[in-house]
């Protein structure tokens, strides 16, 4: 995040300093290798580089003293207890404080609990060498991985949260460019509205899947479901794909901090709990797929398409594919993965998985498929081919990709969610076995033979 603002910011015409403790990190940008995956974020931060818009350094010191407005871009992981972790924010406030050579807008960035940008104005104020006039804005980020760089030059709104007329004056001067709506509030609305958005979305997303979850045992359709409602204004369309949970670095986090958020004002954030709870279950339901489908999984090999938490991205954090991965390992069955950015991240986190080069190879003689992102390039793979490598046929598609019919055609066992799939049609046929079983045994002899004729029919 504090990369792709930077360099977007450079693009809008200003001249901006990335500072990053890690080495590596800046070495890299500096050797023009970007850190992460992001579309155009190379192309763009080496045009601006190339402008002199733009530079790196590991020199805090140097990127205060020379800066008007200070970005706070830290991470604010999760610690064990939900609670976000602000020690990075508070070392940076710190830091801010000794080398602030006058006035200064700080600018919270990074996603941080109500109440943070009093808490980074009290350290300042207490940490100053020298007592500069300095404004804390809270400035919540609302890109995503994967399309950052355009939700970032294209954003929905842009939020200030300042009481000072001065700080908003220029932080809605430097916003100006990108023509969003911009809405100046307080700090602590500011603060909450990235809680309440992401909590919001996570719980769209969430009650989506439970919707499919039903649908799928009564034989109604997810995606004609989503259509429907989503033709609703006040509902939208966005944000209602169902599938195998929510994942990456912030919904997972936010939903979190927001329950202990709550909770430090004892309010018991009913509905946000659930939505975590349920999301948790949500990642197992290829698994639970996967076991009805192969009953015994110790000794079978399974393919995992996709390892990012979304497609366009090499970020794992919290995602699916490393739920599935694990459940499947505790089973006994064998792991082949592979994935478009994400291996390099993934190696490091996920042992005893057959990494391979592309996706014909990682379903080259496995048993099943599951598919965890929804990659462009698996929409486009030849399934045919993928059919014919493997020695199997079950394919369980948690994205809803591909579509019961045709993959059946193929020859496929195909599993998917919220709509009707092999698991279906098979419980189905289990139904009417069952009850012309009963048949059997209570009616007449004639009926009988039908009832037996049935049964082998099914
Ligand atoms: C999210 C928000 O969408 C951003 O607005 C916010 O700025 C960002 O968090 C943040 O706080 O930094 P991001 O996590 O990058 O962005 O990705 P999303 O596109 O929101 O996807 C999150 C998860 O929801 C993914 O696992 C995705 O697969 C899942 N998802 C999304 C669904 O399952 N169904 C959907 O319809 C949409």
């Amino acid at each position: 995040m504090g990369l792709v603002s930077g360099v977007c910011f450079a693009e809008m015409g200003n001249k901006v300093i990335c500072v990053d403790t890690v080495r590596e990190k800046i070495d890299k940008l500096n050797n023009r290798i970007m850190p992460i995956y992001e579309q155009d974020l190379e192309e763009m931060c080496n045009c601006n580089r190339e402008q002199g818009r733009i530079e790196f350094t590991t020199d805090l010191r140097y990127g205060i003293k020379n800066s008007d407005i200070i970005f706070i871009a830290v991470g604010t992981p999760s610690l064990p207890d939900g609670h976000a972790d602000l020690s990075q924010v508070e070392v940076v406030a710190k830091e801010i404080a000794h080398h602030m050579n006058g006035y200064k807008i700080v600018v919270n960035k990074s996603t941080v609990p109500v109440g943070t940008q009093k808490m980074v104005a009290r350290i300042i104020l207490e940490n100053q060498d020298k007592p500069f006039e300095f404004d804390v804005v809270s400035n919540p980020e609302f890109l995503r991985e994967g399309t950052a760089v355009h939700d970032t030059m294209n954003p929905d709104r842009i939020i200030i949260g300042t009481e000072s007329e001065k700080a908003a004056r220029i932080m809605t001067t430097l916003h100006d460019p990108l023509g969003a709506p911009i809405m100046v509030t307080d700090p602590e609305s500011a603060e909450m509205i990235k809680y309440a958005a992401n909590a919001f979305l996570a719980t769209k997303i969430t009650f989506m899947n439970e919707i499919a979850n039903i649908c799928e045992k009564l034989g109604a359709d997810v995606g004609e479901v989503a259509r429907g409602v989503g033709l609703d204004h006040r509902i939208s369309d966005k944000f209602l794909n169902a599938g195998i949970g929510f994942g990456g670095g912030c919904f997972p986090k936010d939903t979190k901090a927001l329950v202990k958020l709550a909770e430090q004002v004892d309010y018991e954030f009913k509905l946000v709990k659930s939505a975590i709870q349920v999301n948790n279950l949500q990642k197992l339901r290829p698994v639970e797929k996967l076991r009805k489908a192969v009953p015994v999984i110790k000794g079978k090999t399974v393919a995992v398409l996709g390892l990012a938490f979304k497609p366009n991205t090499d970020d794992i954090r919290e995602a699916s594919a490393i739920t599935v991965i694990n459940e499947i390992q505790k089973m006994g069955g064998r792991i082949k993965a592979y994935d478009p950015a994400a291996m390099a991240v993934a190696r490091k986190v996920l042992k005893d998985v057959d990494y391979t080069d592309n996706v014909y190879d990682a379903v080259k003689n496995v048993d099943a498929v599951v598919m965890v992102t929804e990659w462009e390039e698996f929409r486009q793979m030849n399934l045919a081919r993928v059919k014919e490598l493997m020695n199997g046929n079950i394919f369980i598609d948690g994205r809803n990709v591909f579509d019961y019919d045709s993959m059946t055609r193929l020859g496929f066992e195909y599993y998917c969610i919220g709509k009707k799939d092999a698991g279906f049609y098979r419980e189905s046929a289990l139904e009417e076995i069952a009850s012309a079983k009963e048949d059997l045994f209570k009616l007449s002899k004639k009926k009988c033979n039908e009832s037996y004729e049935h049964i082998v029919q099914l």
